[in-house]
């Protein structure tokens, strides 16, 4: 991202030296060695995150907040030093305002249910953006539907950034909450959250940023941003999937009511009546994923070695070799040319089906994703039904960006020349 990139201090890292912690990436696949361009979708686990996670399976498995032996404590601790380990990763102001989830999608949900039963009302407005993921659109629909609300978006420019004088127009009195991603995962846009942040908060509208594609890619501050929410999954950052974290102020957390009820969410219960454990605890009810948790930690101090600005100048700069590469090929078309991009490169053909992209190149040991990437209005918004999209990773180099591209010009003269 430009911002973060700008303010890189040039530190060396061997990119070359960390692509080895990735087991997987050094198989053949097809009779090829793999390249890996699917990690919006799922990133990849180093040798450290996967053994912290056997490690506590072989020795330390225990239940969590419930046991007085010492193993119990043992995992209760590990489980918890992850809410300090995300608070500084992400710069929050307390570690209770760390709210441990499944992933990004119920991260959202928690919001979009406990938020809106004691901040919507009939008439009020939800605004999103035209280029969100589903999980940040579909929870608001049904939070709208369920409070007599109404959903409201920001259209988007054919650079597939955010038009800046209709998001204004769009925010008023009845703004209940504005939910925007942080980076687009069809497009790569950097939206300017910040910005936006200020804009509504000038007008007391609370705002949800759904991070799951920006936080393995920058450094992420809450506190800078001033984000009344932030959400974001453990498995798009060398992470295990099943875990995600919902940052949120506590101001909104206290008074928003419980999402589920269960165990180790509740104060005292009785048939007559429920008191509810403090936030964080009240949104964790039942035994929580504990192993991915401690995963998430290990993945947390894993990208904190390497640092999270040298990690995103190297994608920037793989970003821009891509960029380059692929505008070389004839007939090829980006979709998403915004000004502030990161680690997404969506593209197609006006004569080959994205689909048949991703499986010559599948064939030559490449994973690539292609579809409408749950993304189907921004689909939509473009005119078209999929992209081909490769999403790059620190783990990546140019030498995977020269087999896409050789990938894709096969591809070609296999279907049109
Ligand atoms: N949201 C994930 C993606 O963009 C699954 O592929």
């Amino acid at each position: 991202m430009a911002e973060a990139a700008q303010s890189i201090s040039t530190e060396k890292v061997d990119f070359d030296k960390i692509r080895k912690d990735f087991p997987v990436l050094q198989q053949q696949v097809k009779g090829h060695p793999l390249v890996y361009f699917d990690n919006a979708a799922s990133s990849q686990i180093p040798s450290q995150v996967a053994d912290r996670i056997d490690n506590y399976h072989r020795n330390e498995h225990s239940n969590v907040h419930r046991g007085i032996h010492t193993l119990s404590q043992k995992a209760t601790d590990s489980y918890e030093a992850t809410r300090k380990k995300v608070r500084d990763f992400i710069n929050a102001g307390d570690k209770d305002e760390i709210i441990f989830t499944t992933g990004t999608t119920d991260s959202i949900n928690l919001v979009a249910n406990s938020f809106c039963e004691c901040y919507v009302e009939q008439g009020d407005e939800i605004l999103i953006s035209e280029i969100e993921h589903h999980a940040n659109i579909v929870p608001w629909q049904m939070a709208a539907e369920k409070h007599d609300a109404k959903l409201r978006v920001i259209p988007v420019n054919d650079d597939g950034e955010i038009i800046w004088d209709e998001y204004l127009d769009l925010l008023n009195e009845n703004t209940a909450i504005l939910a925007i991603g942080h980076v687009s995962n069809a497009l790569g846009t950097v939206h300017p959250v910040k910005k936006m942040i200020e804009a509504a908060h000038q007008r007391h509208i609370p705002v949800l940023i759904d991070g799951a594609q920006a936080v393995p890619h920058s450094a992420v501050d809450v506190q800078d941003l001033d984000a009344d929410f932030y959400a974001f999954s453990a498995h798009k950052m060398c992470g295990p999937t099943g875990f995600g974290i919902l940052y949120g102020k506590k101001k909104y957390l206290d008074e928003m009511p419980p999402y589920r009820g269960g165990g180790d969410m509740i104060d005292k219960v009785s048939f007559e009546e429920t008191t509810y454990n403090i936030t964080p605890h009240k949104f964790e009810a039942g035994t929580p994923p504990i192993a991915a948790g401690i995963g998430l930690g290990a993945a947390i101090d894993y990208l904190s070695d390497i640092g999270m600005k040298n990690i995103a100048l190297y994608e920037q700069e793989l970003l821009e070799y891509a960029t380059d590469e692929l505008l070389n090929i004839d007939g090829l078309r980006i979709i998403g040319t915004a000004k502030d991009k990161a680690s997404v490169l969506s593209f197609v053909f006006d004569d080959i089906h994205a689909t048949d992209i991703g499986t010559i190149l599948d064939q030559q040991g490449i994973a690539i994703r292609t579809g409408h990437h749950c993304a189907q209005p921004t689909m939509r918004r473009f005119d078209i039904p999929a992209t081909a999209r490769a999403s790059i990773s620190f783990y990546n180099n140019k030498k995977d960006i020269d087999r896409l591209v050789a990938g894709i010009k096969e591809a070609k003269t296999f279907f049109v020349d």
